[in-house]
């Protein structure tokens, strides 16, 4: 019966990831609720599960979406679905303002909606018995790095905003697990590509920039000399991590999501290009100050506590991608 499963919300479940993360856990026979405020998200991403059978009353019941904006709390936008078909058992915490670009020109946007967003979601799961929220972090709470692989381990010495609002969620995540006993992971996402990915926002990752010129034929432009290298993780690993994370009953956790390898970013415009049917030419612009040069994950954590391993091969998701 449709009403026995278990009640999923996902924040920012319009987004890249996010819709991703509703596909696998609607599969996996969850009802999901999708709070997003719609500024990167489209729900286009969810078209799957638009019809009305989909909706908690319908035959199917597997999706409802709720217009939110997390920095402004989600009590009020969850409680006509819990009050009508039951409590949420856990939490994908997604939204965010996701560019470390945007944060440097306006911290206290990025500020309210990413730490603001997640002290909402830990009061909510607080105050309602939530057995678990898993949250997406980011590598960019290590900064500037120079020893790979990078461990959770590492000192984290965030560099901008967007890198100290997502390592201070994280604090407040792991004070909540241990105060207040709401169970949480979080994980610190490394360059994350695939499909849905979008490549309009100048600050959208290099995958679905080049990806969107190669299909083109257009000039691919790599800043720099293309030597900086990057650990690139397929959007369908990152969903598994994600998935036995928001599963898992242990807790105060942190993990890396990448492949633990690392590849230049001139291969990867070569790789993209030759996929791409081989028209396109690549240049090469004034290097980005601010920039890192390398970048890969020490992934042991990932593997041994959750079982996740990135097997997704690079050219097969940068296909997945162009296609
Ligand atoms: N893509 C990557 O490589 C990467 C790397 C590290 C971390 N992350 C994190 O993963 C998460 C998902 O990122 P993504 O790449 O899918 O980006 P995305 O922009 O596609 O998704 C973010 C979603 O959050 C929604 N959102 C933003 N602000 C909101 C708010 N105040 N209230 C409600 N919804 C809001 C957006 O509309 C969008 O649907 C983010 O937390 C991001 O910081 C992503």
């Amino acid at each position: 019966m449709s009403s026995h499963k278990p009640i999923v919300v996902v924040t920012g479940g319009a987004g890249f990831i996010g819709s991703h993360t509703v596909d696998a856990l609607i599969e996996a026979g969850n009802r999901v609720v999708v709070l997003d405020d719609f500024r990167t998200g489209k729900r286009a991403n969810l078209a799957r599960w638009l019809a009305p059978e989909h909706r908690f009353d319908g035959a199917h019941a597997a999706l409802e979406i709720v217009t939110c904006d997390v920095a402004h709390g989600i009590f009020a936008a969850l409680e006509p679905i819990t009050s009508r078909y039951g409590r949420v058992e856990r939490i994908v915490h997604l939204a965010a303002q996701v560019s470390v670009v945007a944060s440097i020109a306006n911290p206290l946007v990025d500020m309210s909606v990413n730490y603001g967003g997640t002290l909402h979601v830990l009061e909510y799961a607080r105050a309602c018995n939530v057995s678990k929220v898993a949250f997406a972090s980011s590598a960019a709470v290590y900064g500037d790095v120079t020893e790979m692989p990078v461990a959770e381990t590492t000192p984290c010495r965030p560099v901008s905003p967007y890198g100290i609002d997502k390592y201070a969620s994280e604090l407040a995540l792991d004070y909540y697990a241990s105060v207040h006993n709401v169970p949480t992971t979080a994980l610190r996402f490394f360059n994350v590509y695939g499909p849905r990915q979008d490549p309009t926002s100048p600050y959208s990752g290099v995958i679905s920039i080049f990806a969107d010129r190669a299909r083109a034929g257009a000039l691919l432009t790599i800043f720099g000399d293309g030597s900086q290298t990057r650990d690139f993780v397929y959007v369908g690993d990152v969903v598994r991590a994600l998935l036995a994370a928001v599963a898992d009953g242990n807790t105060r956790t942190v993990a890396n999501v990448g492949t633990g390898r690392e590849i230049t970013v001139l291969e990867l415009a070569q790789t993209i290009v030759a996929l791409g049917g081989g028209a396109s030419t690549i240049a090469h612009a004034p290097a980005r100050g601010g920039e890192i040069l390398k970048s890969r994950a020490n992934v042991d954590r990932l593997r041994d506590r959750f079982g996740v391993v990135a097997q997704t091969p690079l050219v097969d998701g940068l296909r997945a991608t162009l296609a």
